[in-house]
């Protein structure tokens, strides 16, 4: 391999087990083309600050407040351009950002979405509202998705999938663990490695 390392900064906002998953892929060697150096959350407390913390990545808060948008991702670009991110991945961040914002890191953002786009995702669909609508709609598979952030919710191109079964006495509580264990957390460090992979290549091209 050629060239730096591409600089990941991860987003969240709550537990951080798809931030754990990454972590624990990069100390297993599986993305070798990247190297998580920040966390941030928009939720002070948030325990995956806990987790950036116990495996020695800097955490940083950054809040937005009710109604403000500009300001926000004005402190969060500044924090993002101190540490020399090159690429961003949501991982469970309930924080939106803006179609402006979105567009300066064209291919450069992934979000994880619990579901297989394009079923059960867009505006209010996160968390455990996903879940409940897939067992609500009586699919019988549902999964997750990996795709790359624009100025569409949950609209950019997709990265990976994986499918989970839905099994009979399933919650939305039941489900979102399953689809955890059996997809978000194997995909989400496999397609942070493919984007990053990109990154390098793309910038020991120019
Ligand atoms: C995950 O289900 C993710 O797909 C969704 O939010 C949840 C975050 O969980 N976007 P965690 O904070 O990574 O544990």
């Amino acid at each position: 391999m050629t060239g730096a390392k591409t600089r990941i900064a991860v987003l969240v906002s709550g537990g951080g087990t798809n931030l754990q998953a990454l972590v624990d892929a990069q100390s297993r060697g599986e993305i070798p083309h990247g190297e998580i150096v920040l966390v941030v959350s928009n939720k002070a407390g948030a325990y995956a600050l806990t987790r950036a913390e116990k495996a020695g990545i800097p955490g940083v808060v950054v809040e937005k407040k009710k109604g403000e948008q500009q300001d926000f991702e004005d402190r969060l670009s500044a924090i993002l351009q101190e540490y020399r991110v090159d690429m961003i991945v949501l991982a469970g961040f309930l924080a939106i950002l803006s179609g402006d914002f979105t567009a300066r890191w064209p291919r450069r953002i992934l979000n994880i979405h619990p579901s297989l786009i394009p079923s059960f995702c867009g505006e209010g669909f996160y968390g455990l509202r996903v879940h409940q609508a897939a067992l609500d709609y009586g699919v019988k598979v549902t999964g997750a998705t990996v795709h790359y952030v624009n100025e569409i919710p949950d609209g950019g191109e997709i990265i990976a999938q994986k499918a989970v079964d839905i099994l009979p006495g399933d919650t939305p509580e039941i489900l979102q663990r399953r689809v955890m264990e059996q997809a978000e957390w194997i995909l989400l460090p496999r397609a942070t490695e493919l984007a990053a992979k990109e990154l390098t290549e793309r910038s020991t091209q120019q």
